[in-house]
């Protein structure tokens, strides 16, 4: 079952208690929280008192991706905040291992995403370390960007690696990720599809994740 992770910064930032009820009566599986830091990436976006205060209207599992510069700094408060999957970049942490072990003796489920130009081959040593990897489908920063097409051959690749290597590893896709590509990105392998534009930008996001879910589990 390939699972929804709706993207709370498509959502309309006035009314992100509407968008959360939305994502959990269409029965998303995670919500994605994307926090920016101007550095990292060049915009800012939301800190640890929204995760907080999502985490207090839903018991949907909160999955933070941390688009920042110095993960290590922000990973104690985002945890904190009650996110309970934290990635990091892999192209952001000077010590990816220290920093996977650190989200890890939280309690928390660690992943490490890479950006679409980044090889695949920078994960060979943290892969048996993590319970997921977040391809970034587009060059991350801004929602509502075009799906960037050789992101399938990378989840082609990464999925017969983690098969091969008989790892319990999920593959999460971000960026332009729509009903256009679903059900390719289902077939590819990915586990978790994020989507932003495409659920709050739609005017029902209730019946756009009952559409997404069901394109990539048909
Ligand atoms: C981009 C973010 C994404 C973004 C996806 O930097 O990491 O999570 O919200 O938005 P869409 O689905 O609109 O491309
Ligand atoms: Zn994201």
């Amino acid at each position: 079952m390939v699972r929804i992770a709706p993207s709370l910064l498509a959502a309309d930032a006035a009314r992100i208690e509407t968008a959360v009820e939305q994502a959990v009566t269409a029965g998303a599986d995670l919500l994605h929280v994307d926090i920016m830091d101007g550095h990292f990436v060049p915009s800012l976006s939301f800190g640890p008192s929204l995760v907080a205060a999502v985490r207090r209207r839903t018991a949907l599992p909160l999955d933070v991706h941390l688009m920042v510069r110095r993960p290590a700094d922000f990973i104690p408060l985002f945890a904190e905040a009650g996110a309970d999957w934290i990635s990091i970049h892999l192209e952001a942490a000077v010590h990816l291992h220290r920093e996977v072990a650190f989200i890890k003796s939280l309690g928390k489920k660690a992943g490490v995403v890479l950006n679409p130009a980044t090889p695949l081959s920078g994960l060979e040593e943290i892969l048996p370390e993590i319970e997921f990897v977040l391809l970034m489908s587009v060059n991350p920063g801004y929602g509502g960007q075009t799906f960037i097409p050789s992101s399938h051959l990378r989840i082609k690749r990464l999925k017969d690696w983690i098969r091969a290597s008989k790892l319990d590893v999920l593959i999460e896709v971000d960026g332009g990720v729509g009903l256009d590509n679903a059900a390719e990105l289902a077939r590819d392998g990915v586990d978790i599809l994020v989507a932003g534009n495409a659920i709050f930008g739609s005017p029902d996001p209730i019946a756009a994740i009952g559409r997404l879910r069901k394109a990539a589990n048909p």
